[in-house]
């Protein structure tokens, strides 16, 4: 049998791989451009793919004998999960694994945003720095704040761990209950109106679907806090791009730490490039070593399970 790996992996994963087929592995740091997956796929009865490789209907037609998808990634959004499902090909993900990482992240850029991290180290790079000011890059508390979860799930929940060792007031939406969180954080849930009234920090969680494409846009964002932090390590696309930078443009909202955007990579005439409120990193949020390697290990896992018509470790479908 013969897998298509659409990226160098750790030799770890692809040792993996190797017990179940050929493994052609795209070269290099750059995704293959559409044409040379199409071309590749056609032969392969597997393909581990990342979050920036489109599957579709399209590319499905082209590759015949595909029998698993394996993705490296908790999200699927770029698979076309009903597609995989009516050709009877077998889809697994990356949950679980990246959880802490993730929220760890999250985290991260709700501290950075909120007390200016990356704004005030420009600030003293620059030689702007004469002296200590009373107010100088002054920004909110974060102890005792109130944290709005929007799709408080399995990151979610670890966010909400890491908030309440700040003895933060946790607020969260979601279409179902999580009592776990309710019981160990003291969670709230409440409806998106009211998180958005009512919080310091927000803080998105969901996946993306067509029900979650532009949750957050100018209505939402106008909700908000004028001194709210608000924080996207989801999707790019669960929040209009536009609407946010305009909100932080103009001071609707204090301050964001953005890790997903509309269009990855982020273009370098974004506006969203020249405001000093924002706080951008490129999709990092499970970018630890141990986690990225676990990753890799379990969608090779998926593969090779796939490949041998046995249940997945992780499956979507
Ligand atoms: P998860 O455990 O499935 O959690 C997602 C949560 O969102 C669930 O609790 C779900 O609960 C809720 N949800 C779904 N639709 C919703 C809606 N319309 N309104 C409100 N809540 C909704 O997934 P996870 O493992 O925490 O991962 C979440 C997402 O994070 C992934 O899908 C991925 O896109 C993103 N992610 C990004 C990075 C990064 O590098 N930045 C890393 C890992 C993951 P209900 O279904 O009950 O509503
Ligand atoms: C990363 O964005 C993931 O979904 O795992």
């Amino acid at each position: 049998m013969k897998a298509l790996i659409s990226r160098a992996l750790p030799e770890e994963a692809l040792a993996i791989a190797r017990t179940a087929a050929d493994l052609e592995i795209w070269p290099g740091e750059v995704p293959p451009p559409r044409e040379a997956l199409l071309e590749i796929v056609a032969d392969c009865d597997g393909l581990l793919c990342l979050l920036t490789d489109r599957v579709d209907f399209a590319l499905l037609d082209r590759a015949p004998r595909l029998r698993v998808v394996s993705q490296m990634a908790v999200g699927y959004d770029n698979i076309d999960i009903a597609a995989c499902t009516s050709r009877g090909i077998r889809v697994g993900n990356t949950p679980g694994v990246l959880t802490e990482t993730t929220a760890d992240l999250a985290f991260a850029l709700l501290m950075a945003a909120a007390r200016r991290v990356t704004e005030a180290e420009r600030y003293l790079r620059s030689g702007s720095w004469q002296t200590w000011s009373p107010m100088l890059l002054t920004g909110p508390d974060i102890h005792h704040a109130t944290l709005g979860i929007v799709g408080l799930g399995r990151i979610g929940y670890e966010m909400a761990r890491r908030a309440r060792g700040f003895e933060m007031r946790i607020l969260y939406t979601n279409r179902t209950r999580n009592e776990a969180a309710e019981r160990d954080f003291g969670a709230e849930r409440v409806n998106l109106d009211t998180l958005l009234r009512e919080s310091d920090f927000v803080s998105i969680h969901t996946p993306l679907s067509p029900e979650t494409r532009h949750l957050i846009g100018a209505p939402e964002l106008a909700k908000m806090k004028p001194t709210a932090v608000f924080v996207n390590t989801a999707r790019g696309p669960v929040v209009d791009q536009r609407a946010l930078y305009e909100a932080l443009r103009d001071r609707e909202i204090a301050a964001a730490g953005i890790d997903v955007f509309e269009v990855e990579p982020l273009p370098m005439d974004d506006p969203l490039l020249t405001l000093d409120n924002v706080v951008l990193l490129p999709h990092i949020g499970s970018a630890s070593i141990a986690t990225r390697t676990k990753m890799a290990v379990l969608a090779a896992n998926n593969l090779v399970s796939g490949l041998k018509g046995e249940p997945l470790p992780h499956p979507v479908n």
